[in-house]
């Protein structure tokens, strides 16, 4: 069916009749909200404020809310990835590492929410996730030097010329870590774009503020998982940079 200037709109009465069908068997958007779209086995999902559930922490002024986020967040070590997508990578660390806590930040809240749900069925009690962009939440969330490690597992590249604002690794995003890692503390960074890895490469090294992570933070990186989009890398061949930088003392 096209539709504009010139063209007929066409009304397919067979299909019409196929989709309203779907329709009385549940398809379809409830309320236009994506979370509400019924599985086609178990049917409506059921729908969850992700402001009310305990797997969340969130910029907030609750003063109860905020008492109990922030006694998560002042347990150390503590450990960020910012971009979680899937969640492989953080949730699987969170598990292999219980006396660690982590922040998960991710702006896709079908992300957020899937991730959500794992922690609590899973119950892994060291794992939060915070919905929102990491350059708004992280500056009254995380103490400053508080953190072990920041990763950011495979950033989006902005391909075009008038998205390249949109970027996340920049000097004001290193104005960030200086701010919020411990004096040792490490930024781990992966991409699979090249022209991306370069520009990360020159700003970590002209920034002056970092430097190579030697042997004797390989512990830290020991029981690392893969992150989807690593994983998809990994089994295509497809190559992939990463930097491991630590803030000078
Ligand atoms: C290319 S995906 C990579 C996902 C995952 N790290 C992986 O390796 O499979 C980048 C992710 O970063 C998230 N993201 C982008 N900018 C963000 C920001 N400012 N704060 C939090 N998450 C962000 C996007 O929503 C997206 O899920």
């Amino acid at each position: 069916m096209r539709t504009g200037k010139g063209r007929k709109f066409v009304i397919d009465e067979e299909k019409l009749a196929k989709t309203e069908a779907r329709r009385k068997e549940g398809a379809g958007l409830f309320g236009g909200d994506i979370d509400r779209v019924p599985h086609p086995r178990r049917g409506l999902r059921p729908y969850i404020e992700l402001e009310d559930v305990p797997e969340v922490v969130r910029t907030c002024e609750d003063p109860e809310l905020l008492e109990e986020q922030q006694a998560f967040l002042a347990h150390r070590p503590l450990e960020v990835e910012v971009g979680f997508g899937g969640g492989a990578s953080i949730f699987n660390r969170a598990k292999s590492r219980p006396d660690t806590h982590f922040v998960g930040f991710e702006i896709r809240r079908h992300l957020c929410l899937s991730l959500v749900k794992r922690i609590a069925r899973d119950n892994v009690p060291n794992l939060r996730v915070c919905y929102e962009d990491v350059r708004q939440s992280m500056p009254p969330m995380i103490a400053d030097q508080s953190l072990r490690r920041c990763s950011v597992f495979f950033p989006d590249p902005w391909w075009k010329r008038r998205h390249i604002k949109r970027r996340l690794l920049t000097t004001s995003f290193l104005d960030l870590m200086e701010q919020k890692l411990l004096p040792d503390g490490v930024l781990h960074i992966k991409t699979d774009v090249e022209e991306y890895s370069h520009v990360i490469e020159e700003l970590l090294e002209s920034d002056g503020r970092y430097i190579k992570a030697d042997a004797s933070f390989d512990h830290l990186f020991a029981d690392d998982h893969p992150t989807e989009r690593e994983a998809f890398c990994l089994q295509e061949g497809i190559p992939f940079w990463q930097f491991r930088y630590v803030l000078k003392p």
